[in-house]
């Protein structure tokens, strides 16, 4: 493992990027005022309402409301990790990341994965020219016969194993083809090559690095495929493929199709559907599915249609559940006995198989079909067992209106009375008026704290008035008050990266958007006022509790008098 990078470095970074250059490097930019504008690359949309700001050298879309520093962008636009990003961003001005020492330094060659891609893409390599060699035409004559393009296999990297013990063993390093999973290793230490005589599908991760392959026979021997074993950079449960390719066709897709077979979604993007991913020889998992949400808010489970095929899909669902957040749709579509994706498009061609998608069941209808094959819903017996095995199910949904809609169908059919455990009362009908009102002062404080660090000088010098306030958001505007008051950042984009991966992050981004509306020449005059009417609400508060304090007989302290006369001042 590698250290953690330095928080300096990040620091240091985000104030030697400008976030105007990286953006525009991907999204063109164009100056409106001091402002950079585009058409939004997070939604769609006909007029701009993505802005970046140099000063702050953040950005925001007043559309659809995304909005961060150079990182965040990094995550949202190119789908990396925070690590990801920042060795993203730290290319893009030509340093390298460092790391803080680890106690314990491993010296074994699993340290450095870099090797590891850089080997897979060589072999890569290796395999592609071997199709085109004289030993390849096997390989050629195979995917005429399936019916490839010559550019299909290009697009996807197809290549040829040739049938030897040792083409990659003669080639390159053993030990890195070892970790790797290239070669098998047997008990007497023995090695030779995993791939022989088979058709080479590489597996690329998101960020299209070589991470494993998948191999085809030529005829009817067993295993039909094998597949690179897991490896320090290749996680079956992790990965699917297709992704790679399906990006560099579109960043953001309506809808991801999960198939079953490598062939499937080649075939399928032969025809026109460049949408399609499959899990790699395993079921698909929970991780799968976050990983897809993170490129579409919607999936299409598209499966045989034969009892296995079914039974994958129910499978699917179920391990999607747990991630149907609202906004999140998932559908299935299970094709005719005997047909696979590949089979189907060929014999229906695009607008056949594109009608079967837009005929997919959505999944409230296909999760109570399942569920209530078999059963007599007209009898009690029925009900009670479809409620018995829909519950469980549906409680593993997240809390929102999907979750809500769901329980409603199942309360439907049923006729029970049911409560769904996680749902409570409005919080908002429960709360004063006054708590409201200083409750969006101090979202407003904190946006234009955020936005303009510079502005905290005023509240520094008053933080003793905030001391005995119990105000819901009054510990996150002290802390972000001594945050800036310690490490003095530079600009709103490296103040909202402190906040990154802390309870507090999701607050903070949404609050520090909320101020974009305010002009840089009236974020001071905002903030006074915001500030004034903040700390005239915590006096008033504290008047109220003296005077409630002396109505009960009970005298003030010398300090609670004083507090008193000032009319709730702790300070003149
Ligand atoms: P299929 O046999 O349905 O794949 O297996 P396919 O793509 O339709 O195969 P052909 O080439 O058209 O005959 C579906 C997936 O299951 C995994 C592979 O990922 C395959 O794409 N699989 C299948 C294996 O890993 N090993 C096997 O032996 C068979
Ligand atoms: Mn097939």
């Amino acid at each position: 493992m590698s250290g953690r990078i330095p928080r300096q470095f990040i620091d240091d970074l985000l104030v030697r990027v400008d976030i105007v250059d990286l953006i525009d490097s991907r999204v063109p930019l164009k100056k409106v005022g001091s402002n950079f504008v585009a058409r939004c690359p997070f939604h769609t949309e006909k007029t701009p309402s993505f802005s970046v700001n140099r000063n702050r050298q953040t950005y925001h879309c007043f559309g659809c409301g995304a909005g961060g520093n150079a990182i965040s962008f990094l995550i949202d636009y190119a789908h990396l990790g925070f690590v990801e990003a920042v060795e993203d961003l730290a290319a893009f001005i030509g340093v390298d990341v460092p790391r803080e020492a680890v106690d314990q330094v491993d010296f074994s060659s699993k340290q450095d994965t870099s090797r590891l891609y850089a080997l897979l893409e060589q072999v890569a390599g290796f395999y592609v020219e071997q199709l085109r060699s004289h030993e390849g035409k096997v390989a050629i004559d195979y995917l005429k016969q399936r019916g490839l393009t010559g550019e299909i296999a290009r697009d996807f990297g197809l290549g040829y194993a040739p049938n030897s013990w040792d083409a990659l063993l003669a080639r390159f390093d053993q030990q890195t083809l070892v970790d790797a999973g290239m070669l098998v290793v047997k008990e007497d230490g023995k090695v030779y090559d995993r791939f022989r005589g088979r058709l080479m599908f590489p597996i690329r991760d998101k960020r299209k690095r070589v991470i494993g392959f998948g191999g085809r026979v030529l005829d009817d021997s067993l295993p039909k495929y094998l597949n690179s074993p897991e490896t320090d950079i290749f996680s079956k449960g992790k990965e699917v493929y297709g992704l790679c390719e399906l990006l560099e066709n579109k960043a953001k897709p309506e809808r991801i199709l999960i198939v079953e077979g490598y062939m499937d979604v080649i075939a399928l993007a032969q025809y026109g559907v460049h949408n399609a991913v499959a899990a790699l020889g395993t079921a698909t998992s929970k991780v799968h599915m976050d990983l897809l949400f993170r490129f579409a808010s919607e999936l299409v489970f598209c499966f045989d249609g034969d009892n296995a095929g079914r039974q994958a899909a129910w499978k699917a669902v179920e391990a999607a559940l747990p991630s149907l957040r609202d906004g999140r749709q998932i559908k299935i579509m299970l094709l005719p006995q005997g047909h696979d994706p590949d089979s189907m498009i060929r014999e229906e061609s695009l607008q056949g198989f594109e009608s079967r998608i837009a005929d997919a069941l959505v999944l409230s209808d296909y999760f109570f079909e399942h569920l209530g094959e078999g059963l007599n819903l007209a009898t009690v017996e029925g009900k009670a067992k479809l409620l018995s095995v829909a519950r469980p199910q549906l409680e593993k949904m997240p809390r929102g209106f999907f979750r809500e809609m769901m329980f409603a169908r199942l309360r439907e059919i049923t006729g029970a009375k049911l409560q769904d455990a996680a749902r409570g009362g409005s919080p908002i009908a429960n709360q004063a008026k006054d708590k409201v009102q200083s409750a969006s002062m101090m979202r407003k404080l904190l946006a234009l704290l955020l936005q303009y660090p510079q502005l905290s000088q005023k509240a520094e010098q008053q933080m003793y008035e905030l001391v005995d306030v119990n105000l819901a958001g009054m510990d996150l505007l002290k802390q972000v008050l001594e945050l800036i008051s310690r490490e003095q950042p530079k600009t709103s984009a490296v103040l909202i990266e402190i906040f990154r991966g802390t309870e507090h992050e999701k607050v903070i981004n949404a609050l520090a958007n909320l101020a974009w509306e305010v002009p840089e020449f009236d974020a001071d005059a905002e903030f006074g006022g915001a500030w004034n009417q903040l700390l005239r609400q915590i006096q008033d508060n504290r008047m109220a509790a003296l005077i409630e304090k002396s109505s009960r007989g009970e005298s003030l302290t010398a300090d609670e008098l004083n507090i008193f006369k000032r009319g709730g001042k702790i300070n003149l």
